[in-house]
């Protein structure tokens, strides 16, 4: 019988791929063979013994300590892609908030709750409407660094936009290279793509080489009013160079995919609560792309995708 401790709330159909006769499945589980789980740290948290494995349900593993757990010989997991298109989904309706008034304009049409007469509602809207014209993103450039799973995917949708699309990605796979779509301009250095793109989005993972990846001297490259995106990792951004940069008028917009208290109540800034994997169909993708790893690991030794 093997011992699956999860943590978070894993998709069902994650949790079905464990033979019912072969595996206990539990939040609560004692002496576990392996862990499974979304964005529990485990940093803080004393290691058993008699833990093998670690499924983590996504494409980044930085809330696991990996290195540490190498080196005792307990084999991570991740499930890079299973996610990639919720993530690159999301990254369009980020850029198009980016480039439309539609947030500002809901957030006044919300307001006109004393509103009773629709007529004279829609005479309001007529002289205010103006306020939130937007611009098209058809014919603009857009930058993207990083240029993996969600990257290229990104780069393909913008490209069918009529967008523009440069690239960058100091660690390219030969795979990937493969994989990116011919119209992709690829930059010989961030700075040249900070240049050209009037929206820019990040898809590196949070290491050492990335962390503050954008910052005060590279965002004095980035065009003036462009779009900043990242729905990667909190670290690749100096929030604080991005809302010096904001303030002085260089960068137009910052869109993300986490809350920092500096970025709150800001018109320029739309953050969002972590949600880039949050479909159901990537839930169930990353639960079922690990837990079938988790079972081969155990059952037959194999180790893929760790
Ligand atoms: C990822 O690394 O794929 C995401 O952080 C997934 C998540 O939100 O759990």
């Amino acid at each position: 019988m093997f011992r699956i401790k999860t943590y978070n709330q894993i998709s069902v159909k994650g949790l079905n791929r464990f033979p019912r006769e072969n595996y206990e499945v539990a939040s609560d589980i004692g002496q576990p063979d392996a862990y499974m789980l979304r964005s529990h740290k485990l940093h803080d948290e004393a290691l058993p013994a008699t833990v093998k494995a670690v499924a983590r349900a996504g494409a980044g593993v930085n809330n696991v300590p990996v290195a540490d757990y190498t080196r005792k010989g307990v084999v991570v997991f991740n499930a890079p892609g299973a996610n990639a298109n919720a993530v690159k989904e999301l990254v369009l309706a980020g850029m198009l908030l980016g480039s439309r008034g539609i947030l500002p304009g809901m957030r006044y049409v919300q307001g006109l709750t004393d509103m009773t007469d629709a007529e004279e509602m829609s005479k309001l809207l007529e002289k205010e409407k103006s306020r939130f014209a937007g611009n098209e993103v058809l014919g603009k450039t857009l930058g993207v660094v990083g240029l993996g799973a969600i990257g290229s995917m990104i780069a393909e949708t913008a490209l069918a936009l009529g967008m523009k699309v440069v690239g960058f990605d100091p660690a390219l796979s030969v795979e990937a290279a493969w994989r990116l779509p011919n119209q992709v301009s690829r930059m010989e250095n961030l700075q040249a793509l900070l240049a050209r793109s009037d929206f820019i989005t990040l898809h590196v993972p949070a290491i050492d080489a990335t962390r503050h990846l954008i910052n005060g001297e590279s965002l004095k490259s980035v065009k003036k009013g462009a779009v900043l995106l990242n729905f990667a990792r909190e670290a690749i951004v100096d929030a604080t160079a991005v809302v010096a940069s904001l303030d002085a008028g260089q960068l137009g917009k910052y869109i993300c995919d986490f809350p920092e208290p500096q970025l709150l109540n800001r018109d320029d800034v739309y953050a969002m609560p972590h949600i880039g994997a949050s479909t159901e169909e990537a839930e169930e993708n990353c639960a079922i792309m690990v837990a079938d790893q988790l079972v081969d690991y155990l059952e037959n030794g194999n180790v893929l995708n760790s």
